[in-house]
């Protein structure tokens, strides 16, 4: 049990990536305020059992974040671990000069406004207690370029910098600060996963994936276990790509 004790706030846990964050966090012994938008986060919880419990909330929205870093205060009296998870892509495939001036702006508040709001709202609840730990999802296209997809990664990228930058703010505070860069990962975000949670047999993998495969969401999960937990009490600051060998290619 990795997490014996421990009090963690994921976003985006109705779905992919924040819900197996949520699952292994609970499987390593945390207690888990399961955040989200769109409702999943109740059935999330509730398949979960009596170590979470499920927060609505609108990341991009100062009221409701500061509102979910209270609730998990209030329900398990602190709070040690926050993954600030919760992303939308925004246009696929659409060149910079098609991309929407609106979607920019909703790209960037819920990928980047919610990493700002999260920290800014979580860490003075650590440095009551004296630390903590906190993920940001970045992504692997917050590290190199990708075609059609301008604004997410810039988005992304950014969420990189106010990782390190914010690490270095805390370092001497016993506040450990990582970012994890998943690749193609299966999850609600890929659109025609239809709530699988692996890929069919035979599914087409994106080209220049160097493993040849998906990845899945308890693979993003683990990172994020190791990340938060002892095992990793000297790393702070660093982007840690999880994605079958896409950056390194
Ligand atoms: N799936 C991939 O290939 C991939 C690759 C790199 C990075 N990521 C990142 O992983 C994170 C998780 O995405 P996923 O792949 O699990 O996708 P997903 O669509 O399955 O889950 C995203 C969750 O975020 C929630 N959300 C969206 N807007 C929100 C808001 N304003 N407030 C609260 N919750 C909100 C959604 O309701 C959903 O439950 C995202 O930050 C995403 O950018 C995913």
């Amino acid at each position: 049990m990795r997490l014996n004790d421990k009090v963690a706030l994921v976003t985006g846990a109705g779905s992919g990536i924040g819900r197996a964050i949520c699952e292994l966090f609970a499987a390593e012994g945390a207690r888990v305020v399961c955040a989200d938008i769109s409702g999943a986060q109740v059935d999330v919880a509730a398949a979960i059992g009596k170590a979470a419990y499920p927060v609505h909330a609108d990341v991009t929205q100062s009221r409701d974040v500061a509102a979910m870093v209270a609730a998990a205060q209030e329900r398990y009296g602190r709070l040690d671990i926050l993954v600030n998870n919760a992303g939308i892509t925004g246009a696929i495939d659409a060149p910079l000069h098609e991309q929407d001036e609106d979607a920019f702006d909703l790209v960037v508040n819920v990928n980047l406004r919610s990493v700002f709001l999260g920290m800014k709202h979580a860490i003075p609840a650590m440095l009551r207690t004296g630390g903590g730990a906190i993920v940001n999802t970045a992504s692997a296209s917050g590290l190199v370029g990708w075609k059609g997809l301008s604004c997410y990664s810039a988005s992304k990228a950014a969420v990189i910098q106010l990782t390190k930058s914010a690490a270095l703010d805390y370092a001497k505070d016993r506040i450990r600060i990582n970012a994890i860069c998943p690749g193609t990962t299966w999850t609600g975000m890929v659109p025609w996963s239809e709530g699988l949670r692996e890929p069919p047999e035979g599914t087409a993998v994106l080209p220049n994936i160097p493993m040849e495969r998906w990845g899945l969401d308890r693979e993003i999960a683990s990172a994020a276990v190791y990340l938060v937990s002892d095992e990793a009490s000297y790393v702070t600051g660093i982007a840690m790509p999880v994605d079958g060998g896409y950056v390194a290619a």
